[in-house]
């Protein structure tokens, strides 16, 4: 019996509570919403962002009709600007009539084209071809067949000039190329070759893919939270540096991401591969804008999250962040009079963006260096923007020593609002309906800036759902939330489950999208006390898999258990005899039986080892109990 008093007035739930959490993980900007088409248009995929990768990834050189030439990459003093350093060199030996030239391939299985849309095309080229270079421009399937009319284009000068053309699509196809080629001899140049559709996300140039952004339009989400995640905050701290380009792996620095496209830096991304940053700040404060949803960025706090365990011991670099951080405020904020204003209004939005928070690290290990640069961050801000909420957050996922340091020390500095995180099973989610009942009603408001129940099955959305409703009753504290990863392309998954999957052409929605979009849409004004009592239902028993997660460091296990609550042994294995029955679920390592233990080789990997069998008690009661060995 649910008993509901309509006079009773509870907390008020504000608009903003529902958001999303946007971050580049399974190619969720370059490859899925950002609309570019070609993959390494600029030529600066490294090894240093992925072994796999060289300058010519995604394109494929070749010749047509006799043609003949050269293609390599090339970083020297030709290049096309201090931060866009790689260029394709052409060297072209022709012979009348024939042509040299590149093919891309996309991201999946190639570009979706369809048949009557129409596709910009640009790149940056320069030619020392005294007459010029004629090139051909070709939107073609894989068998080569015409998917559009060739496009002409003649590269005149040695210097570097845009050009630019437009192509309409006669046939369409989901596994599209783009074929580059140049006539004539001599030596080509070719920098930022780009294919947008013209139909983005608002009609908006170096837009965003339809599609997706209509998804997440759809949710009608409060705020966007961006960039990341532990994309943020790990990696080098340094800068940029021209001299040293190569220092890949850098933490994300929203200046890296900010004017022409062609004159920003790529990076080697936390989740092990290159990004562009053509989808940058000025791009995601854009979004936010256009679908109605409060911005909400993430700057790195200059210790590192995520696994690993590094604060920078160098105060200037810290200023430098710090002031960076303020940069940016002014950047969303400022007059087009100020140095950063000025620079959103050449982009294209003189009026600011309207920025009330900006949140300072993602999960920190290390909670006394995190706190202490927190501080520093919390007070410079203050000075210049009193208005501005400064997010603090609460360490690593859920509980722990340091989620429960974090917290002692964000109460003790009154921190307006702390980012929690958490990943767990749907028993946990549908348990733990009552977790902000106790927060302290005075202390810091809750940002639940990361939580999924661990897979993508209807009864995790469930559970998902019942928990949103524990959320909800306490919007008193808890002011934000967002599931997290919001996108997944199907062929490059680093992290599930996710909201939102796609390939190159089409996209769906889980079911934890459909919660998610139910209470985004459905928001209520406040909370009316409820009371329920009865029976409770249990959850039935499970038969299936128990599993056992890893976490960003090499493990070896042995002496596994899975107990109910009063101490029946479900599951045990010393794995004294072998492997037994425990299978890892997709793994990125390899886990096999060394000395009696169960052993993971990949230090980067995130897997599961599962056991499946009958399990012959409510899933809620169950504790996996495993022994981790050091080293
Ligand atoms: O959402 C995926 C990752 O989970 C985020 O990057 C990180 O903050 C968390 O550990």
């Amino acid at each position: 019996t649910i008993a509901v008093d309509p006079a009773a007035t509870g907390p008020e739930i504000a608009d903003s509570m529902y958001g999303v959490f946007f971050e580049d993980i399974n190619f969720a900007a370059d490859g899925g919403l950002y609309a570019e088409l070609v993959r390494n248009r600029s030529f600066e995929f490294l090894p240093a962002d992925n072994a796999s990768y060289n300058g010519l990834t995604a394109w494929t050189p070749g010749a047509e009709a006799g043609g003949a030439g050269t293609a390599s990459t090339a970083d020297d003093a030709a290049r096309l600007n201090e931060r866009n350093r790689t260029y394709l060199k052409l060297a072209l030996t022709n012979p009348a009539g024939g042509r040299y030239g590149v093919t891309n391939s996309g991201y999946n299985t190639g570009f979706a084209v369809k048949r009557g849309a129409t596709y910009d095309f640009s790149v940056w080229a320069r030619s020392d071809a005294p007459g010029g270079t004629p090139l051909s421009v070709n939107l073609r399937d894989t068998a080569g067949r015409p998917l559009a009319a060739p496009v002409s284009l003649t590269v005149r000068g040695d210097a570097w000039k845009r050009y630019s053309a437009t192509i309409r699509a006669t046939a369409g196809t989901d596994a599209g190329r783009l074929a580059v080629l140049a006539g004539g001899t001599g030596t080509l140049r070719l920098d930022m070759v780009s294919l947008f559709p013209r139909d983005t996300y608002k009609a908006r140039p170096n837009g965003l893919r339809k599609d997706l952004a209509d998804k997440i339009a759809a949710l009608r989400p409060g705020f966007v939270r961006f960039p990341g995640g532990c994309l943020v905050n790990t990696g080098s701290m340094a800068g940029y540096d021209a001299a040293a380009n190569y220092e890949r792996a850098r933490s994300y620095q929203w200046k890296d991401t900010v004017g022409p496209v062609e004159t920003r830096a790529t990076n080697a991304n936390f989740w092990g591969y290159n990004q562009t940053y053509g989808l940058g700040y000025y791009e995601y404060f854009q979004f936010s804008e256009d679908i109605g949803a409060m911005p909400l960025p993430v700057v790195p706090a200059l210790v590192t999250g995520c696994g690993q365990n590094r604060a920078t011991d160098d105060p200037a670099l810290l200023q430098r962040h710090i002031q960076d951080t303020l940069d940016l405020i002014e950047f969303a904020n400022g007059p087009v009079t100020s140095t950063w204003g000025k620079l959103r209004a050449d982009m294209g939005h003189p009026k600011p963006f309207g920025l009330t928070h900006v949140a300072v690290g993602n999960e920190e290990n290390l909670p006394d260096e995190y706190f202490a640069n927190f501080l520093k961050f919390r007070e410079a801000i203050a000075a210049e923007y009193p208005q501005i909420v400064v997010v603090s957050n609460s360490g690593p996922d859920d509980q722990g020593a340091t989620f429960d340091n974090l917290w002692a020390k964000n109460k003790a500095a009154n921190v307006a609002m702390v980012d929690e995180h958490y990943y767990n099973s749907p028993a946990w989610f549908l348990g733990n309906n009552k977790r902000y009942d106790s927060y302290d009603r005075n202390g810091p408001k809750v940002f639940l800036g990361e939580y999924a129940s661990l897979d993508n099955k209807l009864f995790n959305s469930l559970a998902e759902a019942s928990y949103m409703t524990g959320l909800e009753r306490n919007a008193d504290v808890v002011k934000l939330a967002s599931y997290a990863p919001l996108l997944a392309n199907i062929d490059h998954v680093q992290w599930k489950p996710d909201m939102i999957w796609f390939d190159n052409d089409e996209s769906w929605g889980s079911t934890s999208y459909q919660v998610q979009k139910l209470f985004m849409n459905n928001v209520g004004d406040r909370v009316v006390p409820s009371k329920s009592t009865g029976k409770v239902i249990q959850p039935k028993p499970i038969t299936g898999a128990v599993g056992l997660s890893t976490w960003a460091t090499a493990a070896t296990y042995d002496d596994v258990k899975v107990t109910t609550p009063d101490g029946a042994v479900l599951f045990s294995d010393d794995f004294s005899g072998g492997a037994g029955q425990w299978t890892p679920v997709e793994p990125r390592g390899s886990w096999s039986v060394v000395d009696g233990a169960y052993r993971q080789s990949d230090a980067a990997a995130q897997d599961t080892l599962v056991k499946a069998g009958n399990i012959t008690a409510t899933e809620y009661d169950l504790t996996l109990k495993a022994t981790k060995q050091a080293g």
